[in-house]
């Protein structure tokens, strides 16, 4: 949530801040804003809603035009409301009498604090927790004189999870940061430049040497060179720097009209780098596990959050038939807080494509804490989870930049489809016959991923006629009805249209009582599983003139419409091949309302807080 930039240099300040920001927006997108320093002067911009709006206000005041050849210092942010609403004065950065502040996270005691500083004379004007440091940190400058113990006396106040730049006119060539359970990374270039940024995104193309920040690393960035502190002490050879990636094209739109159609397209191409060297003839395998590690394993903990945890509960199913181990799947958020009675015979698999989201974190650490092996599934390396975790599976997605996830499901439930089958082979529960026809189906899976320019149309026409009526059910069986939640996710979170997935049997229990020619139901209906159950359940609906749109190898007369998907062997190509009309469904409704698809309201990409 929120995200970070910082540079000190010679170069065009606001540019760089600017591009940064927007190589974070997908982040958040409340409001935004930079404070830079040149010559001792103090300059300070903020917007309310997109980066575009902050550009204008910066470009349209002449003398920010050129900036360069003076060494500038500055930090910028860009904001998903946590404390406060979304105003130009909520707005990082946050001002004291002389110095700003910039962070992502949350500031758990920052009422207290705020109580203690009022009642030493500070005036607060933001409703956010972010604005204590800043005051918290002159309090200490003005005792203290000296920025360095006044940073670090006001960092061991604070409670909570973030990461925080500050810059202060007491000592204008530097920013002081720490990170402490909110991602920051610090980057740096042959000019002796530093880049400072909550992800790697806006380092790429400016510098070619990177330190991912461990939790509790503070420190200093000068012009031409850092200093790290961990508790007061200098830290330098524990501090890791390794290669940034020069091209940026990957996280580019390539002609399509969102990343999440960009994305959508690439589903195929990805996860043929998902399975990449972990398919070995009849076997698969995964390099990242010790030959023992899953040594008396007798059951599977699966925790996540939203379309991570509908893919761990797709992986519960295939986790439970093919490799005959008994598998659970929690909510984080649930998770952390019903305390969890856990035996250390479970194999605990946390799922997340930031690898940053707060609860799915926690439940890690938790179960990391009560002794069982842990195992993140996850897009980002170098993420907090990967840093917890017993053992990283990375799923080689790529950049995914549509806060609506896409390509991070596919991947997910493919890594996980290939675990269910490892496990079983390590734990002697599958079959080689077995094994080997699902390892063939694996195999043939990217061909159903890949997007039939047919069905792409038709779900632009349809999406004119889904537009209206009192909402959607989603309906399907066994992995399908993970699907269907899949699919209501996708449809509400960027057309902003109530939606719900169900599973096909239980809408007889209560919610048929909604069907009447206002309810839209999109209906799962693949051949190679309880087609027949699935079909009467949808007949039901049909019997009380719910609206019904099939999907479905099959054709079904009786629906109101139909899309026809492939024929094959395996349910879980079906699986595949109707994520992707549910997807393109959702995006085409969206674009249709004319809704900013890659940045849905209220929502971001990655959930920092809990
Ligand atoms: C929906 C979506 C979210 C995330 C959830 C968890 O399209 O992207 O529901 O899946 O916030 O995020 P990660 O996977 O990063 O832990």
């Amino acid at each position: 949530m929120c995200g970070i930039v910082g540079y000190i240099g010679k170069k065009d300040i606001n540019k760089i801040l600017l591009d940064g920001l927007k190589e974070l927006e997908y982040r958040g997108y409340d409001s935004a804003g930079i404070a830079t320093m040149s010559d001792g002067e103090f300059k300070e911009y903020k917007a309310v809603g997109k980066i575009k709006n902050l550009e204008k206000k910066i470009y349209q005041t002449s003398e920010t035009k050129n900036n360069t050849d003076k060494s500038s210092t500055g930090i910028g942010h860009t904001r998903w409301a946590t404390h406060g609403k979304p105003t130009e004065l909520n707005a990082h950065p946050h001002l004291g009498d002389y110095s700003y502040v910039v962070h992502n996270g949350i500031i758990e005691n920052y009422k207290e604090l705020k109580d203690e500083l009022i009642q030493v004379g500070k005036k607060f004007v933001s409703q956010t927790d972010t604005e204590v440091i800043v005051h918290l940190f002159e309090y200490y400058f003005d005792k203290l004189n000296d920025s360095k113990k006044a940073f670090d006396a006001t960092i061991s106040r604070l409670q909570g999870a973030y990461s925080i730049l500050l810059i202060t006119q007491a000592q204008p060539d530097k920013i002081y940061f720490i990170k402490l359970g909110s991602p920051l990374a610090i980057a740096t270039c042959s000019d002796g430049e530093y880049y400072i940024a909550s992800s790697q995104s806006p380092l790429i193309g400016l510098a070619n040497s990177v330190t991912y920040l461990e939790d509790g690393i503070s420190g200093v960035v000068y012009e031409n060179k850092v200093e790290f502190f961990e508790k007061n002490k200098r830290v330098t050879n524990d501090i890791k720097w390794q290669d940034l990636p020069i091209s940026k094209l990957s996280a580019q739109k390539d002609g399509f009209r969102f990343f999440m159609e960009k994305e959508t397209y690439e589903q195929s191409s990805v996860i043929v780098d998902t399975m990449m060297g972990r398919i070995k003839d009849d076997e698969i395998v995964f390099d990242e596990f010790d030959s023992d590690f899953l040594k008396n394993i007798d059951g599977v903990l699966i925790s996540a959050c939203g379309t991570s945890y509908h893919a761990g509960l797709t992986g519960s199913y295939l986790f439970e038939r093919l490799s005959k181990i008994r598998t659970q799947v929690e909510v984080a958020s649930e998770f952390r807080y019903k305390q969890p009675l856990l035996s250390n015979k479970t194999l605990f698999i946390a799922i997340s494509q930031s690898g940053e989201t707060a609860d799915t974190i926690e439940a890690l650490k938790m179960a990391k804490k009560a002794g069982l092996k842990t195992v993140v599934v996850c897009n980002v390396d170098n993420s907090s989870m990967t840093r917890v975790a017993d053992v990283t599976i990375l799923l080689r997605a790529g950049i995914e930049k549509g806060v609506a996830s896409t390509k991070a499901f596919s991947t997910q439930v493919t890594v996980l489809w290939m675990l269910s089958l490892y496990i079983g082979k390590q734990i002697k529960t599958i079959s080689n016959k077995l094994l080997k026809s699902e390892i063939k189906a694996l195999r043939e899976t990217p061909k159903y991923l890949i997007i039939d320019e047919n069905i792409h149309q038709k779900c632009q026409r349809l999406s004119k006629r889904y537009l209206h009526g009192d909402g959607f059910f989603f309906i399907g069986r066994d992995v399908f009805y993970p699907l269907s939640l899949e699919g209501a996710l996708k449809l509400k979170e960027i057309s902003y249209i109530h939606a719900q997935g169900y599973p096909a049997g239980e809408m007889k229990h209560g919610p048929i009582a909604l069907a009447d020619e206002k309810l839209f139901t999109i209906a799962l209906m693949p051949k190679g599983l309880l087609y027949e159950k699935t079909k009467s359940n949808v007949q039901e609906l049909i019997a009380r003139d719910s609206v019904v749109l099939s999907i479905s190898p099959i054709s079904f007369k009786l629906a109101d419409d139909f899309i026809k998907t492939k024929d094959s062997e395996h349910y879980m190509h079906e699986f595949f091949e109707m994520l992707v009309v549910l997807q393109l469904f959702s995006m085409e409704v969206a674009i249709r309302l004319g809704n900013d698809v890659d940045m849905p309201r209220n929502l971001a990409k990655s959930v920092t807080v809990e």
